[in-house]
């Protein structure tokens, strides 16, 4: 099945690139630190974290690894949770004065994106903030050369960001997220300690297990690499390439761990199994969709994050309004499976398998339906939102929420069923709320 899903096409994609950093995964590799860091020649770091890790155990623990190899470390720590403009501008200058050789990232998400594109823009400023991002908002301008060495720790079990070349920033201006995305941007190395998660409270773990969870299912069931068109120059390849058998092998696995760990890992901290499962199944979902590509889930939860009203999450030391990113990824995924199964439902019936669905009697016809009640099983037994209702959005917010997200065009493309504006409003309308 597999196979005939890559069958070749007139005029379509023949190869497919992979591309992830050294990775390193295991209790306690955080004290790798300093030997890594040195094995890709760093002598100064520039260690970027956020202001609740600080003074914490894990930003202990890899200071005193960096100075034990010798190493020179300064500490950043001005980042917002949700990775900002500011944020970046405010890390690139810190870069900029420091006379650093590497970066060394420990945090989440929102720390190792702000790290990724303060790089950037410590090496190669420009006029306008905007030139690097993707079309239709930026530039899409390619990045002059290569970044510094980066060590990335992610302290949080979703993102995948240390296995990525992406980096996710809020525009405050336009009050709206955006992507830059470019090879360069792959860390050099990931240490990957799941005992990060230990002590994360339960919904956190929630939300950035529907991140790596929903990750998993887009790159499962997008497009075909031989769907898209053949490029001319291969070295311009870009990172959302389809479906290929490389994405198709980290993103399985990664939905068995979703399938049997979330719940376990969501509503008992002491389940240190389910935990480190789910950290590894972030990665995993990472080095997927880090060669793949999103689709819908990610691509329309950007109009839900531009769109929030006077939201307030609990567990979260953050300003409102504020949906966490997995959140606002899976909220909407139960209507948009619904939609999007019509265009490949092997694969999505394959993917409710890898997840526990029972599919005892389910034909193709059924595949985007048991999908969708999967999901919003185990968003019920995670205690997620029921539908956008409950993040306050109606039905007066459908037009607005897809005019919004119709902006990312590729992700959009990468689904397994053409999409337009139309549609789109339908699937929200569709995600208002789950019977
Ligand atoms: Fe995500």
């Amino acid at each position: 099945m597999g196979c005939q899903y890559f069958a070749p096409c007139d005029h379509g994609s023949e190869s497919f690139t992979i591309q992830i950093p050294k990775v390193t995964f295991g209790r306690g590799c955080l004290a790798e630190a300093g030997a890594r860091a040195a094995a890709i020649g760093m002598s100064r770091v520039a260690l970027f974290t956020d202001p609740f890790l600080q003074d914490g155990p894990y930003v202990k623990t890899v200071t005193q690894s960096l100075k034990a190899a010798g190493i020179d470390v300064a500490v950043f720590s001005e980042i917002r949770i949700e990775a900002d403009d500011a944020s970046v501008e405010r890390g690139a200058r810190f870069i900029a004065e420091g006379d650093f050789d590497g970066v060394v990232s420990v945090g989440g998400g929102s720390v190792m994106d702000t790290a990724k594109a303060a790089m950037l823009y410590a090496l190669y400023p420009t006029d306008d903030f905007l030139d690097y991002f993707a079309p239709p908002l930026g530039a899409g301008k390619a990045m002059p050369g290569p970044l510094l060495p980066h060590l990335a720790c992610p302290t949080t079990s979703g993102t995948g960001s240390e296995c990525t070349s992406i980096s996710v920033i809020r525009i405050t201006e336009l009050d709206t997220k955006f992507v830059i995305a470019s090879p360069v941007m792959l860390a050099n190395a990931a240490l990957i300690d799941p005992a990060c998660c230990d002590s994360l409270p339960g919904n956190v773990v929630a939300s950035t297990g529907f991140d790596l969870l929903s990750h998993a299912i887009e790159c499962y069931t997008a497009k075909a690499y031989t769907q898209w068109a053949k490029i001319e120059d291969p070295t311009k390849r870009p990172l959302i390439q389809g479906a290929n058998p490389w994405s198709d092998l980290a993103a399985r696995k990664a939905l068995e761990i979703a399938g049997e760990y979330l719940v376990r890992g969501v509503n008992d901290a002491s389940d240190q199994e389910a935990r480190d499962q789910l950290m590894w199944g972030a990665s995993l979902a990472g080095m997927a969709f880090g060669n793949s590509g999103t689709h819908l889930p990610h691509a329309m939860s950007y109009g839900v994050t531009h769109l929030m009203r006077e939201i307030t999450t609990k567990g979260y030391a953050v300003e409102s309004p504020f949906i966490p990113h997995g959140i606002s990824v899976v909220v909407s995924a139960p209507a948009i499976f619904r939609y999007a199964a019509e265009g490949a439902p092997e694969r999505h019936l394959e993917a409710a398998g890898y997840l526990s669905a029972d599919l005892r009697d389910a034909g193709n016809d059924d595949a985007g339906e048991v999908v969708a009640r999967r999901l919003i099983s185990l968003m019920k037994q995670t205690a997620m939102p029921n539908g956008l209702n409950d993040l306050g959005f109606t039905a007066a917010d459908v037009k607005a929420l897809a005019a919004s997200s119709i902006r990312q065009g590729r992700a959009i493309a990468n689904a397994p069923r053409e999409t337009n504006l139309q549609d789109m409003e339908n699937i929200y309308t569709a995600a208002l709320s789950y019977a």
